[in-house]
C-alpha cells in the first residue's frame, strides 16, 4: 500500500496511536491524521487529577514534539471534519479541502453528555473533557470555594479528590442510588463513598436535581427532595455520548458507537473505527459493546492499524481501567456486573484485591487496590474463567503469580 492514503478522523488517543501503529506496522504511504482540536494528541487521564494538582509540570502529550515530521504523519489541528462521502472514499474538512482515501479510521471519540438545566445557569458552569476545560477548571478548585459537583462517576469522584487536595469544599450530588454505577460493583463504590466522606466531600446518591437558579452570586440546586444546596460553581460530569455524527450521516451502521467488528471494520470494508466513538461486536454477549476506556482507545486502534495492512489481532484477555482518587490506585479488569465479590484482605486497610466470580463460581472480574503488580495474574486468570476455591481466593498468603502459573 505505499502509494496509498489512509486518513485517521479523530487526533486523540485513537488516532494518534493508529497513525503510530501503522509506521510501526511498516506502512510507508501517506498518513493523515486530522483532529478539530488545535493540541496536538495529548492523554485525557490526567485532566480530573496531574493537570489539576500539579500544573507547571503535569505533562500530557501522547508523543513527544518531533514526532509527527520525523514520523511523516501530516498532522492536520483546528480543523474538523465535516464531510465522508464512503462510497467516493472522500473526506471534506472545514476548511474546504478533500482528501481522497484507500482506508479511513473514524476515531471522534466523545462528547460530554449536556444537562440543560445546569447550562441555563451560564457562567460558573463547567463539564471536563478538554484540555481547555481543565485549565477553566483552575481558578475554580481553591481553597474554601463552594464547588458542586454533579454526576458521582468516574469524572466526578476523581474532581471530587482532586478539588479536596486543593482545599476546595466539595458536595456531590448524584441522581442515581449509589455511585460509579457504569463501572464499579456496590462494595467498591460504597467503600469509595465512605473515603471520600471522611475527606469532608457532602454526597447526596439517590438524589435527582429538581432545579437549578442562580441567587446573587451563588448558585444554588435544589433536589427533588426539597434540599437546597449552594455553591459558588457548578462542575457536572453525568457521562458521554459517541461522536459519530460523520457515520451516520454517511450511511455507516450506528449502534451505541459506530459499530465495528473484532478487527474493528465499521459496515464499510474500507472504512474502520477505534475508540469511545465504537461499538464493538461482543461474541460472548451477542451484542455490540461501547468500552469507553484508554486502554481500549489503545487496542482498537492498534487493531484497526493492523487490519488495514491485511495483520489480524487477536482479542485480549481482559478489559482493563483505572481511577485514582483519594490517594488510592484503583485498577479493574473483566466483567464488573460479576453477581459475586470476594475481598482478600481490606478494603479499609489497602493493599487488597476484589476478585468477581459469575453464577458458576469462575472468576470474571478483579480489582486492585494500591496492589496494581497483581493485576497481569488477575488478567491472565480472569481470561481462563479460572476456577479457584473461594477460601484461596481470599488469602493473602496466596500468591496471585503462582496460582496464574497454575492455570497458564
Ligand atoms: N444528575 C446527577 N447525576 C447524573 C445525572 C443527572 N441528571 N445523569 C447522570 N448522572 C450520573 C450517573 O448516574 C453516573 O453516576 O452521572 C454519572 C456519570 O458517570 P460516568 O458514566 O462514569 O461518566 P463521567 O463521570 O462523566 O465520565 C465520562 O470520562 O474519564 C472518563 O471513563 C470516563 O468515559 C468516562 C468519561
Amino acid at each position: 500500500m505505499n502509494a496509498s492514503t489512509i486518513v485517521i478522523v479523530g487526533a486523540g488517543q485513537a488516532g494518534a496511536l493508529a497513525a503510530a501503529e501503522l509506521r510501526q506496522q511498516g506502512y510507508a504511504g501517506r498518513v493523515v491524521l486530522i483532529g478539530e482540536e488545535t493540541h496536538a494528541p495529548y492523554e485525557r487521564p490526567p485532566l480530573s487529577k496531574d493537570l489539576l494538582l500539579q500544573p507547571q509540570t503535569a505533562r500530557c502529550a501522547i508523543h513527544g514534539e518531533g514526532y509527527y515530521a520525523e514520523h511523516n504523519i501530516e498532522l492536520k489541528l483546528g480543523v474538523a471534519v465535516t464531510a465522508l462521502d464512503a462510497q467516493a472514499r472522500v473526506v471534506v474538512l472545514a476548511n474546504g479541502e478533500s482528501i481522497a482515501f484507500d482506508a479511513l479510521l473514524l476515531a471522534t471519540g466523545a462528547r460530554v453528555r449536556r444537562l440543560p438545566m445546569l447550562d441555563a445557569l451560564g457562567e460558573r458552569v463547567y463539564t471536563l473533557r478538554t484540555l481547555e476545560d481543565a485549565q477553566r477548571l483552575l481558578p475554580v478548585l481553591e481553597p474554601s470555594k463552594r464547588v458542586l459537583l454533579v454526576g458521582a462517576g468516574v469524572i466526578g469522584l476523581e474532581l471530587a479528590s482532586s478539588a479536596v487536595d486543593l482545599g476546595a469544599q466539595v458536595t456531590v450530588i448524584e441522581q442515581a442510588p449509589r455511585a460509579m454505577a457504569r463501572c464499579a460493583p456496590p462494595l467498591l463504590a460504597g467503600h469509595l463513598c465512605n473515603v471520600h466522606r471522611a475527606r469532608g466531600v457532602r454526597l447526596h446518591l439517590g438524589s435527582p436535581l429538581a432545579s437549578a437558579a442562580r441567587e446573587n452570586s451563588e448558585l444554588v440546586l435544589t433536589l427533588e427532595d426539597g434540599t437546597r444546596i449552594t455553591g459558588d460553581a457548578v462542575i457536572y460530569g453525568i457521562g458521554v455520548e459517541p461522536e459519530t455524527t460523520l457515520a451516520q450521516a454517511a450511511g455507516l451502521r450506528v449502534d451505541n458507537g459506530i459499530a465495528i467488528d473484532a478487527q474493528c471494520r465499521t459496515s464499510h470494508m474500507h472504512i474502520y473505527a477505534a475508540g469511545d466513538a465504537a461499538s464493538q461486536w461482543d461474541e460472548a454477549s451477542g451484542r455490540h459493546q461501547r468500552r469507553e476506556t484508554w486502554e481500549n482507545a489503545n487496542r482498537q486502534a492498534q487493531t484497526a492499524a493492523r487490519a488495514m495492512l491485511g495483520v489480524e489481532t487477536e482479542a485480549w484477555e481482559a478489559a482493563w481501567f483505572w481511577t485514582d482518587q483519594c490517594g488510592l490506585n484503583i485498577q479493574f479488569a473483566g466483567d464488573m456486573a460479576a453477581p459475586e465479590w470476594l475481598v482478600r484482605g481490606s478494603l479499609e486497610a489497602p493493599p487488597c484485591v476484589l476478585f468477581g466470580l459469575d453464577g458458576e463460581g469462575a472468576l470474571v472480574g478483579a480489582i486492585t487496590v494500591n496492589q496494581g503488580r497483581d493485576m497481569r495474574s488477575a488478567k491472565a486468570l480472569i481470561g481462563k474463567r479460572a476456577r479457584i476455591a473461594r477460601e484461596t481466593l481470599a488469602d493473602p498468603a496466596q500468591n496471585l503469580r503462582n496460582l496464574a502459573r497454575e492455570f497458564a
